[in-house]
């Protein structure tokens, strides 16, 4: 595994022979590889104030997803209070520019949606990317969220759910 990561599968993906997409469960020991992800998805602000530095802290889970063996996204979820309910969240999810449209943040909201059964997050109003990525894996906006962001600018409320056979 790159990145020194040794860490079990959760998901492998093979996209034709070409691309292979691995999700692994992240700890506490990359949290810098987290934080570097997340700076070249978001910007160098995040080494300050990112959600890496909850890498490993109870709760948390976090996923990092390799293409041919080279770290490529991440994604940071805990339990979220929504309308006082705890509920599987998205605290962090990216893809660093290299490897857009390769399937990476797909399969990485696929390993979350497998452990929990569900996922909630928000997503800035304007991202227009992310929302066509939340739309094909059937996430419904619940609720626009006025001047969210410190920037003021607003959020939607996505969530998804996947139904049981049984349902
Ligand atoms: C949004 C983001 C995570 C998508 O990651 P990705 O690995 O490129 O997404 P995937 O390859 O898994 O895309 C799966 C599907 O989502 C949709 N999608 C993803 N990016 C898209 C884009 N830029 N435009 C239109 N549709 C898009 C497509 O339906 C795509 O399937 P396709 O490639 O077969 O058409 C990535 O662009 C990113 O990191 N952006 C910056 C950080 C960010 O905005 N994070 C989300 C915060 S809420």
């Amino acid at each position: 595994m790159a990145d020194g990561s040794g860490m079990a599968a959760a998901a492998a993906v093979d996209m034709g022979g070409h691309v292979m997409i691995e999700v692994c469960a992240a700890e506490r020991r990359q949290m810098a590889l987290v934080c570097r992800l997340e700076a070249r998805c978001f910007g160098l602000e995040r080494v300050l104030y990112g959600q890496w530095q909850r890498v490993g802290a109870p709760g948390v889970e976090t996923w990092i997803a390799y293409i041919n063996a080279a770290a490529a996204g991440f994604l940071i979820s805990y339990p979220h209070d929504i309308d006082a309910i705890s509920c599987p969240y998205v605290a962090a999810l990216g893809v660093v520019p290299h490897y857009r449209r390769l399937g990476a943040a797909h399969a990485l909201l696929r390993t979350m949606l497998l452990r929990y059964g569900a996922a909630w997050l928000h997503v800035r109003a304007s991202n227009a990317s992310a929302i066509a990525l939340y739309a094909a894996m059937c996430f419904t906006v619940d609720r626009r969220v006025s001047a969210y962001y410190r920037d003021g600018e607003d959020a939607l409320l996505m969530h998804t759910v996947v139904l049981q056979a049984s349902d």
